[in-house]
């Protein structure tokens, strides 16, 4: 047994000769004469720095990695109406040949309705012999079945000649049918049909086929399929595994939808919500930034259907119970790529996008967009307080717009906080310049970006003791420890890593007054269709697990508390002296003082704890470690518990007692306390 898994059973030191004794302790004289020990942790719970923000750990949502389309959205049809720049990707018609001749079965072609059409394209196909011609659709990387499971399928067709009939096959990878369901198809105007088929057998990696009977000329479009146990049941739904994920974190935002593809590579691919509302079948399928980004991880087939939009982002986070958090062009594409900007004298459209969105979330359902959310089944407000303007910008190019949208959006909506940035760089000429800038605009919101190594993360849990309270507030808008000593992309998220950001987000919560939102990036990964590593959550067609990243975010978003308690260890904050981080807060509904404590070092430490200004301590607590012995240990789809929390009730002998933190661990401890 290991020195972790032996050390495990949290050794509680009673000081017995200072007199106390496991149970409630109510006498308050000896709280406040304590004994000092070396080393010691003093916690007074009558004086709190500063009130939690609600929204402190939130998350930050992006498709990339197939985080949207082929991930939480839960279509398995990959292509679905035909609009990707090879109308016909994702889609194979193996008993017809689009190169020769051999097309004596069958063959489909894309059929263009013209520009002006956002649903551009439909698929015709002639169907030559009576039985040969099939056509199939590979999903994303491979279609998701389970056993039992009912599949949603919904497709629209029109006839043009003949009498077709069509077989709607669920196929396994080995190409074994799972379920089957036949389709009369009648008309000569555009109908919808809807099944429904049952899975019977699982395989991660299945294909949707349709097979034509009847010599005849149809029209397809919408060839959708959703699996029955979307999120909540819903039509258009998510995926349910992925969202249970989110909702266990109890996040305090959702931030959508990113990230760089907000900025598009060009304006003309910047991301516009307007086209992101509304029937789905009129939502505009443009190409993901992250198709092309990365030519050692290029994924050619990466499009954005829209079918997880904007009104679908602020229902996530209203089922979440979480702020929502847009975050909208500023008229300038990736600075990483083309950078163009749109002249200022042409800004308008794009201050109007956020004005209009501030509306389509929090007007009535009489105005021009409240009723667009209204049509969409949302008559009630979203309650919106929070949008960003800009994502990773910098220079004088951003000031200068970001300066236009802020007047605009408080002249009309004053009570609506802006979130700015300093671009992607923690610190630096550029980080500088942007931070300057904003103080004096007095900006709401400054969201810092930093992808770093795990030492820096260390270093760094001190980085906002010293900054300027009077500016403005802090948004950790997106971070992640990248350790160059995982070598295997799906292993960067590391034990090393997450317990790197563990520390450095003690500092955070330390500094609740400044720091009033963070959350980790990038949210999700497909294991077959990533572009970044590491990521907090990842899945395959069937499953998904947390990393140890990811519980890390879930310990300090459920045991935030309300309020920070000022900790000592040996009368300074606890920022690394011994490898130790940690910050004590108060939680004003259950009455409870909460430790959150990270040892770095190698070896277990035990501290002596002294809680000053307590009438009474309950004389158990809740505790729950995170740890493990190997830095470069990870979560996996073979072994997804490898690293995850343990919950045990410990004694807690009185005001003063000692607690062992297993060396590399994260442990919070409850405790009940009367002041
Ligand atoms: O999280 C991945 C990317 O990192 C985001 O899109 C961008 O904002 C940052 O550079």
């Amino acid at each position: 047994m290991n020195r972790f898994i032996s050390s495990s059973k949290y050794i509680l030191v009673v000081l017995s000769f200072l007199g106390f004794h496991t149970g409630e302790v109510r006498n308050s004289h000896l709280a406040k004469s304590p004994q000092r020990f070396a080393n010691q942790v003093v916690v007074d719970v009558a004086h709190r720095t500063a009130a939690i923000s609600p929204t402190m750990f939130g998350i930050f949502f992006e498709d990339i990695n197939l985080a949207a389309d082929g991930g939480i959205y839960a279509e398995l049809i990959k292509n679905r109406s035909f609009e990707f720049d090879d109308p016909l990707m994702g889609w194979s018609q193996p008993a017809s040949n689009r190169w020769s001749n051999n097309q004596s079965s069958g063959f489909a072609s894309a059929i263009n309705r013209g520009a002006d059409n956002p649903n551009g394209h439909f698929l015709q196909v002639k169907v030559r012999s009576d039985e040969n011609y099939v056509l199939m659709n590979e999903g994303f990387r491979g279609i998701g079945f389970k056993e039992g499971m009912k599949y949603q399928i919904s497709l629209e067709a029109k006839v043009e000649e003949g009498n077709p009939r069509i077989t709607l096959e669920l196929l396994g990878s080995d190409s074994t049918v799972l379920g089957a369901q036949e389709l009369m198809l009648t008309g000569k105007e555009w109908r919808n049909y809807q099944i429904s088929i049952q899975a019977s057998g699982t395989d991660a990696k299945g294909i949707f086929r349709i097979r034509f009977h009847g010599i005849s000329v149809v029209d397809l479009d919408m060839i959708s399929m959703f699996p029955s146990d979307t999120w909540r049941g819903r039509k258009n739904g998510l995926r349910n595994d992925l969202v249970q994920l989110l909702a266990d974190l109890h996040p305090g935002f959702v931030r959508f939808p990113g990230g760089c593809i907000v900025e598009g590579r060009t304006l003309e691919q910047r991301y516009q919500w307007k086209k992101t509302v509304g029937p789905v079948e009129d939502r505009t399928t443009l190409i993901n930034r992250w198709n092309t980004e990365f030519s050692h991880r290029s994924t050619p087939d990466y499009f954005q259907s829209f079918g997880l939009g904007f009104f679908e982002y602020f229902q996530l986070a209203e089922d979440l119970d979480a702020e929502p958090l847009p975050i909208l062009s500023c008229g300038m594409a990736c600075q990483f790529n083309t950078g163009e900007l749109v002249p200022m004298d042409e800004l308008d459209p794009y201050v109007q996008d956020a004005l209009d969105l501030i509306e389509f979330a929090n007007g009535p359902a009489t105005s021009i967009w409240g009723k667009v959310r209204a049509g969409m089944g949302h008559p009630e407000p979203f309650h919106l307080k929070m949008i960003g303007v800009g994502n990773e910008q910098w220079g004088t190019d951003y000031f200068d717009r970001y300066q236009v949208f802020e007047a605009a959006i408080k002249s009309k909506y004053p009570d609506i906080r802006i979130v700015s940035g300093s671009g992607p760089f923690a610190e630096g000429e550029m980080f500088e310049y942007g931070w300057e800038a904003l103080r004096q605009s007095k900006a709401d919101f400054v969201d810092e970006h930093y992808y770093k190594p795990p030492q820096w993360f260390l270093d760094h849990a001190v980085r906002y003791d010293s900054y300027d309270r009077q500016g403005p507030r802090i948004f950790a808008g997106e971070y992640a420890a990248h350790d160059p000593l995982a070598t295997d992309p799906l292993k960067k998220n590391d034990w090393r890593s997450a317990l790197s950001e563990a520390a450095f987000m003690t500092g955070l919560l330390r500094n609740a007054d400044l720091v009033q939102m963070c959350s980790y990036a990038p949210l999700f990964a497909h294991v077959d269709g990533w572009q970044w590593t590491p990521d907090l959550i990842w899945f395959d067609n069937l499953q998904s697990y947390g990393t140890p990243n990811y519980y890390v975010q879930k310990l300090y978003a459920n045991n935030r508390g309300s309020h920070v308690l000022e900790m000592n260890l040996d009368r300074k904050p606890m920022t690394g002296q011994n490898g130790l981080y940690g910050a004590a807060t108060w939680d004003e509904k259950t009455g409870e003082l909460i430790f959150t404590l990270v040892n770095t070092a190698e070896g277990m430490q035990e501290l002596p704890v002294h809680i000053e200004n307590a009438r009474s301590v309950s004389s158990q607590g809740t505790r729950i470690d995170l740890r493990h012995a190997d830095l470069l240990g990870a979560n996996s789809l073979m072994d997804p518990d490898l690293i995850v929390p343990e919950e045990t009730m410990i004694p807690i002998s009185g005001v003063d007692f000692t607690l062992a933190l297993d060396g590399q661990s994260v442990t919070i401890l409850r405790v009940q306390v009367e002041r």
